[in-house]
């Protein structure tokens, strides 16, 4: 019987880590753009500074790590958007065009045993996207995601309005079969519209150790007053990061910071971050307040601060380690970071 944060480990695992690593080695090598940006979520909408408020009255099943103590943590947060160029004219996407969007958490100044011991010491990131689930069961299907969504933006592959396959050439067929489950998904998270990144829900997807049991994490807006007018935007191929400019320039950005426990093996896993884990089975339970400062984030100093910045799962104390295949396979966020890097320093 699964229990609580229980991992099943595929035998060919490894396998599948070292093709992806090649995949994103390859993609670096490939960018024609200096510096070299990160092959996943490259473009940013601002890196910023901030506190990370531990709350004072948790319950005391949440009082776990960094959460058992009332506490003000330093952060930089990033918020970006998933894909990268488009094939016209080999720019950043542009922001009105539908994409999964993150947000990175690095919390300075935290005591603990990590769970990687090449990590960052005294500090934990928290990363998460727009969607509460991810849209690839595990670490394989991204072997056969990368050339279909590459077929698609490409033209290769053509779609219906309803979503259905118009044309698959021969040789893409096997994939586009094994991974048809994460194009609904995928389509579902692009054709949100996001306001602003200060403006919008995410979530962990995956999930984490929490003590001796599992959770996933969520990053919650607090909004008021009016949002983001994007017909307002002076330019709209970057509104993002003109929403987060015009937001801190006036005041600053506070977001909820809450934990969902897992409470049943079953029915919310470890090994599949498609299946949402239902809030009505298990609550978010806020245990922390994230604060953006009021300030100005678009010099050039701060701009290469973030590209030369890493981000990790990964990075975290043990109390946290993240737990599944899709996470396990983000072991390699530090190395593709140190690559990435290595290439921009010569
Ligand atoms: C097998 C699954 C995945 C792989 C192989 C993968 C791979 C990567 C890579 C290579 C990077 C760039 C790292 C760097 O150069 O610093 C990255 C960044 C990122 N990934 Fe993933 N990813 C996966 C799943 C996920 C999931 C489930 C999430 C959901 C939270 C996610 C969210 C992000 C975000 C927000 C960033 C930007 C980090 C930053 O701001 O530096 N990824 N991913």
């Amino acid at each position: 019987m699964l229990e609580l944060g229980q991992e099943c480990f595929p035998e060919d695992e490894e396998q599948t880590i070292e093709e992806l690593v090649k995949i994103f080695e390859f993609l670096m090598r490939d960018y024609r753009f200096s510096p070299t940006p990160r092959t996943q979520h490259p473009k940013s909408h601002g890196y910023v500074q901030g506190e990370f408020i531990i709350e004072e009255n948790i319950p005391d099943q949440f009082k776990v790590g960094i959460f058992s103590t009332a506490k003000t943590y330093p952060v930089w947060v990033r918020f970006s958007n998933g894909s990268g160029f488009s094939s016209e004219d080999g720019k950043f996407q542009p922001d009105t065009t539908g994409d999964i969007r993150g947000v990175s958490i690095k919390l300075m100044e935290v005591e603990g045993k990590k769970a990687f011991e090449d990590s960052a010491p005294n500090e934990q990131d928290f990363i998460a996207v727009n969607t509460p689930i991810f849209f690839l069961k595990d670490a394989k299907a991204y072997l056969d995601f990368f050339p279909v969504v590459n077929a698609i933006r490409d033209g290769k592959i053509t779609r219906n309005d309803d979503g259905s396959p118009k044309h698959i050439p021969d040789e893409l067929q096997q994939s586009y079969e094994a991974i048809a489950y994460s194009l609904p998904l995928l389509d579902n998270v692009r054709s949100q519209v996001m306001t602003s990144p200060l403006e919008a829900n995410y979530w962990s997807a995956t999930p984490y150790k929490f003590g001796d049991i599992a959770m996933k994490y969520a990053v919650f807006p607090h909004l008021e007053g009016e949002k983001f007018n994007i017909e307002t935007a002076e330019n709209k191929t970057n509104y993002l990061r003109e929403a987060m400019t015009k937001h801190l320039a006036e005041k600053e950005a506070y977001f909820d910071f809450s934990i969902q426990l897992q409470t049943d093996a079953k029915k919310m896993p470890i090994e599949d971050p498609t299946v949402l884990w239902d809030d009505n089975e298990s609550p978010f339970i806020k245990v922390a307040t994230l604060k953006i400062f009021q300030q100005e984030f678009n010099s050039q100093e701060r701009i290469e601060m973030d590209e030369k910045q890493s981000f990790s799962p990964w990075n975290c104390l043990e109390e946290y380690r993240p737990l599944g295949g899709v996470n396990r396979a983000r072991k390699i966020y530090a190395d593709m970071a140190h690559f990435r890097n290595e290439i921009n320093q010569k």
